[in-house]
């Protein structure tokens, strides 16, 4: 059986019983966010059962903040909207940080073709650099927050782990981990002549399998190490599904029947945990944005020539 978490507000996080949750809705937006998948053009960074889990267990969780790291062309940031949208008792918001602006100048045109500019009210879609984004600020009067973790490398991981997670602790929040497969289900488990994985060359470079993660992206390290020391459970979709599944046949049949082989697949790529699952207290990495460590080898390199010229400031 899925291992079913109820956690500290007493909420039950099922990726498997989302997608059964709302299956009627799914449904009956297939051929709206067909289009709208279309109209992005880029499934290859995020498949259309992708979104059809992702809107599931955002609508299931209802937040009334969704705060997406790495938008690109904007299937994400697309599904989001489109979930703040169906969310409207939520009064939902999706905050979407990303160093391009692609999505403004490349898809906005397209998806505009199959929305209203109404539709993309709930959306603030800034073109920033996740480290320096005034996380205090931004986050203050919501109160229950999805973040959507996209963006990669170990200064991203360390902003979501040492900046954003401290501040969403004590709130209802649910972080969900792009681009982890879980091992027990995905294949490559051989090297395949490749060497060890060092840094993320996706996607034709080295994979890393660290317990039931399968990954290419730094995020798998140090979310491993930060759920180890926290002693909080890394789970993934691919779980929930297969065994929520296997288990209910009917439902299965009923699954596939309804949302089709396009938009229904038992695989999703993808984990999610939360805090919530245990009170606190939780221990978190320092978090030093770029233009301090800066600062800090600047004043360093000040101070070594000041001693170096013998004066106490340079
Ligand atoms: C995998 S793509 C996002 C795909 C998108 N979520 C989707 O569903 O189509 C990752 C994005 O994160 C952005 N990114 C990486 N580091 C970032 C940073 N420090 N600040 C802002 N964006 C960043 C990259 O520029 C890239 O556009």
């Amino acid at each position: 059986m899925e291992d079913m978490i109820k956690n500290s507000y007493n909420q039950v996080i099922s990726p498997a019983m989302a997608l059964w949750n709302q299956r009627i809705t799914l449904e009956k937006n297939k051929e709206h966010l067909l289009k709208l998948i279309d109209a992005v053009g880029c499934q290859n960074d995020l498949a259309a059962y992708q979104w059809a889990q992702l809107l599931a267990i955002t609508l299931d969780f209802k937040p009334d903040l969704i705060l997406e790291l790495g938008r690109l062309s904007g299937n994400s940031t697309c599904m989001f909207t489109e979930a703040a949208n169906l969310l409207e008792a939520q009064n939902c918001s999706v905050i979407s940080l990303c160093l391009t602006d692609d999505f403004q100048k490349k898809t906005l045109p397209k998806v505009l073709r199959v929305v209203s500019e109404e539709w993309l009210k709930p959306l603030q879609a800034l073109k920033c650099d996740i480290l320096f984004f005034n996380y205090e600020k931004a986050l203050k009067d919501y109160n229950r927050i999805l973040v959507f973790w996209d963006a990669h490398g170990y200064e991203v991981a360390e902003c979501v782990l040492g900046k954003i997670l401290p501040l969403i602790a004590d709130r209802p929040h649910l972080v969900i981990m792009h681009d982890l497969s879980d091992a027990r289900y995905s294949s490559g488990k051989e090297y395949g002549g490749k060497q060890l994985w060092k840094r993320n060359h996706y996607p034709e470079g080295s994979r890393m399998r660290l317990g039931h993660i399968d990954s290419a992206v730094e995020q798998a390290v140090a979310i491993v190490d930060f759920a180890s020391r926290n002693e909080i459970a890394l789970e993934s979709a691919d779980h929930s599904q297969q065994t929520y599944f296997s288990g209910n046949p009917d439902k299965l049949a009923e699954m596939k029947q309804l949302l089709g082989k396009e938009f229904f697949s038992l695989s999703a790529h993808w984990f999610w945990f939360t805090l919530n699952e245990r009170p606190g207290p939780y221990t978190f990495p320092k978090f030093v944005p770029p233009v301090e460590i800066h600062r800090t080898f600047l004043q360093r390199f000040r101070k070594a020539i000041g001693i170096l010229l013998g004066r106490d400031t340079f």
